[in-house]
């Protein structure tokens, strides 16, 4: 099983694999084979069905934590953070804390560079383990009026650099980038000296990350460019449930073999 410190000892070797997870179920099926799952708060999008990420609370980030640490004993488990959770040091500490008090998981992750550096140090400090997270952050979509890809200008690439290596300084173990220009990405992960996990930022990082419903095709509502479809979960769900309410309305199903 990975920890803190192997995954911060995996710069530049094999590339690192994390996907999401929200409960004990799928997280029992992903355990072992990743090496690390992401409570993110993608959930309040693709299980609660809201519209962006901003009103996940963090009692939801607990629960489903719990429910993905009970099911995946042997990975390393990163909570989201979410929204409005660490605004303040002393907020961030209490809730982080609350974190790891009522949890397994191994650490945190929380959205910002270099303005949410002091939060960081202030984790870490504290000896919570923080993985970082900068380029498209889902948190600003409704301060930043949507999803932007990053690094297109000079401007932006070097307020990246200075973001990754801030969050750096301040402690965090890993970072993820998100929708960042595959170039730029290159150039971060190679700026600093904590393994990068890149999603929708090209294979140049130490490792990727994608939320599982969009990877497996339960998710269809929209799909990114950068989400590779590995599998038609919803249309091979549809179908079985097809043939099960078929089979009811039939009295095909049950049969003798499915009786006492
Ligand atoms: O919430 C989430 O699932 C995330 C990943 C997309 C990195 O933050």
């Amino acid at each position: 099983m990975q920890t803190i410190t192997s995954i911060k000892n995996s710069k530049s070797k094999t590339p690192l694999v994390m996907i999401t997870a929200y409960d004990a179920l799928f997280a029992k099926i992903f355990d072992k084979k990743v090496d690390m799952i992401l409570v993110g708060d993608s959930l309040n999008m693709s299980f609660n069905a809201k519209s962006d990420t901003l009103s996940a609370s963090l009692d939801m980030m607990i629960y489903h934590t719990k429910a993905v640490c009970a099911g995946a004993k042997d990975t390393l488990i990163v909570c989201d953070m979410p929204f409005g959770t660490y605004t303040d040091e002393n907020m961030a500490l209490k809730n982080a804390s609350r974190v790891y008090k009522e949890t397994a998981a191994s650490a945190v992750k929380i959205e910002g560079g270099s303005k949410r550096a002091h939060i960081i140090e202030t984790l870490t400090s504290n000896s919570i383990a923080v993985m970082g997270h900068i380029g498209l952050m889902p948190q600003f979509v409704r301060s930043d009026g949507g999803y932007k890809i990053r690094g297109k200008d000079k401007a932006d690439i070097k307020k990246l650099l200075s973001d990754a290596k801030a969050v750096e300084n301040a402690g965090a173990f890993c970072l993820v980038i998100e929708g960042v220009k595959a170039d730029v990405a290159k150039e971060i992960t190679q700026s600093v000296s904590i393994p990068t996990i890149g999603i929708g930022s090209g294979v140049d990082t130490d490792g990727q990350v994608l939320v599982w419903s969009d990877a497996f095709g339960f998710f269809d509502e929209f799909q990114p460019k950068f989400v590779k479809k590995y599998f038609d979960g919803k249309k091979l769900i549809e179908n079985a449930l097809k043939n099960y309410a078929d089979e009811v309305r039939t009295r095909a199903f049950p049969t003798d073999k499915h009786i006492y």
